[in-house]
């Protein structure tokens, strides 16, 4: 990688597309979501390496639920394993873990491993991950109005700014959201940080997401760093 190349600060990655890798091999889509969670660890060792600070995943949507029972028990499953699995190996790598979404919807004992994984690895000043997990944008930006709310309430919904409201999202003291990833062939956000994708790159990929690895990772930083970021001005780099 040559050294010029601009990495982005914060990205966020719609890890799409482990269905079809696994029905295209006539397995279970369970499988498929096992081989996506298995792809996880090198790229986050991958982001640390090259510097990028917040890593942002994707991983259950608050629309996921209205998929069949089997797959939902699955991918709850799955995320508990992952969490047990990897917390020795994010410790190791000093990765600060999140889980963003609405919490509520999950068992006390979940929340409970949930909160265990963050305080341990609260101290840790590596890469910032955040799991989203019944995570909706939506939910995102209205939850962040009803907490500021709760923690102002003799004050009037005019005094809240953008900047503030940007305080009480999941990404709260974050960097800005650089890029948004998405593999597994479709072009849309489906709910994802759409406050913060205000001013991100958007990079859409066919790849499906358990064969998304490095070089693929590669290959999205070298498209970022290739544009030019103007923020509704006229023209950021000469
Ligand atoms: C993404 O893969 C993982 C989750 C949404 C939990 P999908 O399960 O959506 O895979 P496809 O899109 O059906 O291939
Ligand atoms: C988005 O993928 C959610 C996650 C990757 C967790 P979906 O597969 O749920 O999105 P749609 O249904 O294609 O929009
Ligand atoms: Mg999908």
């Amino acid at each position: 990688m040559s050294d010029s190349l601009e990495i982005p600060k914060h990205i966020a990655i719609i890890m799409d597309g482990n269905g079809r890798w696994a029905q295209q091999r006539h397995m279970p889509r369970k499988l498929g979501h096992y081989r996506g969670a298995a792809r996880v660890r090198s790229l986050i060792e991958y982001c640390t390496r090259v510097g990028v600070e917040c890593v942002t995943l994707f991983a259950f949507s608050t629309e996921n639920w209205q998929r069949p029972a089997e797959e939902v028990d699955a991918l709850m499953a799955l995320f508990i394993e992952y969490l047990d699995k990897e917390l020795p190996a994010m410790l190791e790598n000093r990765v600060r873990f999140k889980a963003i979404g609405a919490l509520d919807r999950f068992s006390p004992e979940v929340r409970d491993r949930i909160r265990r994984a963050e305080q341990q690895s609260a101290s840790n000043d590596g890469l910032f991950l955040n799991v989203a997990v019944n995570y909706g944008g939506r939910w995102d930006i209205l939850h962040a109005v009803q907490s500021w709310q709760a923690a102002h309430p003799n004050a009037a919904l005019s005094e809240l700014s953008q900047d503030v409201l940007s305080e009480y999202l999941s990404t709260a003291g974050q960097p800005e959201l650089d890029l948004l990833i998405r593999t597994g062939g479709e072009s849309r956000i489906s709910n994802f940080l759409i406050w913060q994708a205000a001013y991100a790159e958007l990079y859409f990929t066919d790849i499906l997401w358990p064969d998304f690895d490095e070089a693929a990772l590669q290959a999205a930083f070298d498209w970022f760093s290739a544009r030019d970021r103007r923020f509704g001005k006229v023209k950021a780099s000469i």
